[in-house]
């Protein structure tokens, strides 16, 4: 309340809620920045130019990006009245096991339909799965856009069994679920002001459509495509846009970056180069990289530097967005340890 002058009195106008406090808390947060030196030394980057943002250790069975964005989606599945929620991906998905253990956490519902057979053996991410107990649509093998119509038909299923389903897309990658990584970006600049460069993994696009709202320029991250989708260069940028007028946020400036070299044959394909990442890594800090996304986002950081793309003193931060359980997958474990 005010006094005016004259002795009257005069509200205070109510502080508009900002849409990036509509979320429910489920990720360990600020997750921890730490520097890289052996690592950038390795790749003969100037002292305090390499560091990683500890997304991996979100905590939400098992950590990783999907964890800020299901602080969003979930808020608006609860918001308008959801019971289920519904979304799907491959069958290592990390965001299929997120959003399971998300589910758990706030007793609602959860089906996810994967693109694979069932496995005989379950490995990675799908014991996780089957601990955390969704109902499973094992789809069979299908492609993004499969997946994505597979993920529609079963929210329809469902809403037909009288259920409200909440239906996300692969990867959560929603202008709502992006928001997780407005705020990410916020946060990485309270840690650093400094920060000129974020590395991160293109599944989606989400992630990185997030990063370019908060951080305002697309200039300061450069995506690693890791064979998820087709489309991330109209993609990013449209969502990029989106999420920041979802955030109150002026539009991004500058060009998108993608880098769509280094994912090999297809989604989730063994390279040696990804082998040398996750070992480099291993190796000079002790951090555990995983084979489908931060390892081959580690790959495109190293190819930008050794070619020059990015200069060796530019303060370069690596988001590890988690995907460790992936490793213990029957393939990618025979392919680490030969
Ligand atoms: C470990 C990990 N890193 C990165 C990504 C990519 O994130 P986005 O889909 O937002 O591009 C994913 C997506 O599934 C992931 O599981």
């Amino acid at each position: 309340m005010l006094t005016e002058a004259n002795g009257s009195v005069a509200a205070v106008p109510a502080a508009m809620p900002s849409p990036l406090d509509r979320r429910i808390a489920l990720a360990h947060t600020p997750t921890p920045l730490e520097p890289m030196p052996r690592l950038g030394a390795r790749l003969r980057m100037a002292e305090g130019a390499l560091w990683v943002k500890r997304d991996d250790a979100t905590g939400l069975a098992g950590g990783g990006n999907k964890a800020r964005k299901l602080e969003y989606l979930c808020a608006d599945a609860i918001a308008q009245g959801c019971d289920t929620l519904v979304t799907g991906g491959g069958r290592q998905s990390n965001h299929v096991r997120m959003t399971a253990a998300a589910a758990n956490r706030l007793g609602l519902a959860c089906t996810i339909v994967v693109s694979s057979d069932k496995p005989s053996v379950p490995t990675g991410n799908v014991v996780l799965d089957e601990l955390l107990g969704p109902d499973i649509v094992w789809a069979g093998r299908l492609d993004y856009y499969g997946a994505e119509a597979a993920i529609e038909e079963t929210a329809a299923r469902l809403r037909a069994e009288g259920r409200r389903p909440y239906a996300m897309p692969v990867g959560g990658a929603t202008g709502t679920g992006a928001l997780g990584y407005v705020r990410a970006a916020q946060e990485l600049q309270a840690q650093d002001p400094e920060v000129e460069l974020v590395v991160v993994a293109d599944g989606s696009g989400g992630t990185h459509a997030g990063l370019v709202a908060g951080l305002g320029d697309h200039g300061h991250v450069l995506g690693v495509d890791v064979g998820t989708r087709p489309d991330l260069d109209e993609q990013v940028p449209a969502k990029a846009a989106e999420v920041a007028k979802l955030a109150g946020l002026p539009d991004p400036v500058g060009a998108c970056a993608i880098d769509h070299d280094h994912f090999g044959a297809d989604y989730g394909a063994p390279t040696d180069e990804c082998l040398e990442a996750l070992r480099l890594a291993a190796e000079c800090e002790g951090l555990i990289l995983d084979p489908v996304y931060t390892g081959k986002a580690m790959v495109g950081l190293i190819a930008a530097v050794r070619e020059g793309r990015v200069a060796r003193d530019t303060r370069t931060v690596f988001l590890h967005t988690g995907g460790m359980p992936a490793l213990f997958a029957a393939t990618y474990a025979s392919w680490v340890v030969r």
